[in-house]
């Protein structure tokens, strides 16, 4: 556990982690994990400067989305599909058609759900995944209840969820209320996982993330069970541990 002072000392630390997943894999480049939210942005502004003044390349690497609002077509403006790239991907040398998400605009969301949990695992499994972390400690969508070993499915959005994200949809009505997630069992599966967070509304979730008991009531515990876990956290959001 990492507590930084501010969103530029996490995102070098974070930052370092993709680097050195990167290093390790080599030319075959690496298999990422990458998430949404406003949590991971600083990394991800950090890893596009190296990108473009350091020379770090993500050439021959693949990334997996952790998840996808069903409903939404690809090139919706609340897509996470649309998210990453304008937040990350379209700045880096990483293939367009290497960055998959499940497809929110899907006619059959289950069948959807079964066959990127299927794809993520033909790639050969994820290398890096980073994480942030809902305020009720759910990790992707998966909310509290969520089963510590389910698969990549449909599921449903708390309220709390649903008003956390209203702030980027013009009222909570236009929230989506399903998402297609990868499941717990799926993301513990990822060698090596970082997570960031930050300010007092994360502090509940980075206390029983850290020291709660295992349970399935705060999703993020389950990856106490992972050997390879790296959490950066301001002072705020760890002023609960
Ligand atoms: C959404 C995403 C999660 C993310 C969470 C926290 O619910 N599905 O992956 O961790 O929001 O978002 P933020 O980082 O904006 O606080």
């Amino acid at each position: 556990i990492h507590i930084v002072a501010d969103a530029a000392e996490g995102a070098e630390v974070v930052a370092d982690v993709f680097a050195r997943t990167l290093q390790e894999a080599g030319d075959s480049g690496a298999v990422l994990g990458l998430a949404t939210g406003s949590s991971p942005v600083p990394a991800y502004t950090e890893l596009i400067r190296r990108h473009r003044e350091e020379g770090l390349s993500f050439a021959g690497s693949r990334a997996f989305l952790l998840d996808e609002y069903v409903g939404l077509p690809a090139d919706h403006e609340q897509s996470y599909h649309r998210f990453i790239r304008e937040n990350f991907t379209a700045h880096i040398d990483i293939d367009d058609a290497a960055v998959l998400s499940p497809d929110g605009a899907t006619s059959d969301p289950v069948a959807e759900a079964a066959s990127y949990d299927r794809r993520i695992r033909e790639a050969g499994g994820v290398d890096l995944q980073i994480l942030g972390i809902g305020s009720n400690g759910h990790i992707a969508f998966n909310e509290p209840g969520s089963s510590l070993a389910s698969r990549t499915r449909v599921v449903g959005l708390t309220r709390s969820t649903i008003e956390d994200n209203a702030r980027y949809f013009s009222s909570p009505s236009e929230v989506p209320v399903r998402a297609l997630s990868q499941g717990l069992g799926t993301i513990l599966e990822a060698r090596r996982i970082v997570l960031t967070a930050s300010g007092a509304g994360k502090a509940a979730a980075v206390a029983q993330l850290a020291e709660g008991a295992i349970s399935a009531r705060w999703p993020a515990t389950a990856l106490q069970m992972h050997p390879d876990v790296v959490v950066v956290v301001d002072e705020a959001a760890a002023s609960r541990l």
